[in-house]
């Protein structure tokens, strides 16, 4: 497999005459975590919605996996490539259609529900259960469970946890770290946390006015802010609008 899990070269978006994101180069690799940090509208949604194709980029090349995205048969670049939103997407029925629904819409064999609960420490006796009677944070590992059965090898995950509390925020988290570790998963994360960015992230984006200003570890990004984008964005705890 390519070392390199995501490869940003130049890349840009436009729409209705506005450039949302422009001139981003940056590359991950596989099993890293990224984080993308960065004031509301600053592009952070549009840049991880390019690297599955649900938007195309304007100018510039996306490579993922080692084959530039428009080369990629859709279908199977978003099997390889799974997206988490912040509301979790749940539909009437049962945490088990939930949780193969993915599998049914790409037309393929049903896997173990319980194996796949367990992989986002959930009970399998929920398996039965309707899933909109769940609690917030067994409704977002419920989304993540349809998603991780696709076998992604790439997660781009949106403020999967900006809906939750502490506690599930925490589990939600340490979910993914876990899947991480174990199955070596490449995650491009965005969130508003910037204390979340600090634990899960081994290499921090910080994305503002649709521009990649400033990457690097943690510590660089938090400790070492080279620009005054950063400095401000971070002085007002990452609050700031753009
Ligand atoms: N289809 C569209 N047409 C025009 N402008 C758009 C469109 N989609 C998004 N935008 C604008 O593009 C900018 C970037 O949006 P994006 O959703 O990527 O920001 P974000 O960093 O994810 O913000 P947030 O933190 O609030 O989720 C925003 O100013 C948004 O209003
Ligand atoms: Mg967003």
């Amino acid at each position: 497999m390519a070392s390199r899990a995501v490869e940003l070269k130049n890349v840009g978006f436009e729409t209705g005459g506005l450039w949302l994101l422009r001139g981003v180069s940056a590359e991950v690799d596989v099993g890293q975590t990224v984080a993308i940090i960065g004031p509301s509208g600053a592009g952070k949604s549009t840049l991880i919605s390019l690297i599955n194709l649900m938007r195309t980029p304007t100018e510039g090349e996306i490579w993922v996996l080692g084959q530039e995205v428009r080369a990629w048969p859709v279908r199977e670049l978003r099997q390889r490539v799974g997206m988490v939103f912040q509301s979790p997407v749940i539909f009437p029925g049962s945490v088990r259609d939930n949780v193969l629904f993915g599998l049914e819409l790409h037309r393929r064999p049903p896997r173990d529900v319980a194996e796949l609960l367990q992989m986002v420490d959930l009970p399998a006796h929920l398996a039965d259960h309707a899933a909109e009677d769940l609690s917030g944070g067994q409704k977002s590992r419920v989304a993540l469970a349809r998603t991780l059965a696709m076998e992604p090898d790439i997660l781009l995950l949106d403020e999967v946890t900006a809906a939750l509390d502490v506690h599930a925020k925490r589990e939600v988290e340490s979910t993914l770290l876990r899947l991480k570790r174990e199955l070596g998963k490449t995650m491009l994360w965005v969130t508003h946390d910037l204390d979340q960015a600090r634990r899960v992230a081994d290499e921090v984006w910080f994305v503002a006015g649709g521009r990649l200003v400033e990457r690097g570890t943690p510590a660089e990004i938090f400790n070492e802010p080279r620009s005054e984008a950063l400095r401000s964005f971070l002085a007002e705890g990452g609050e700031v609008r753009s």
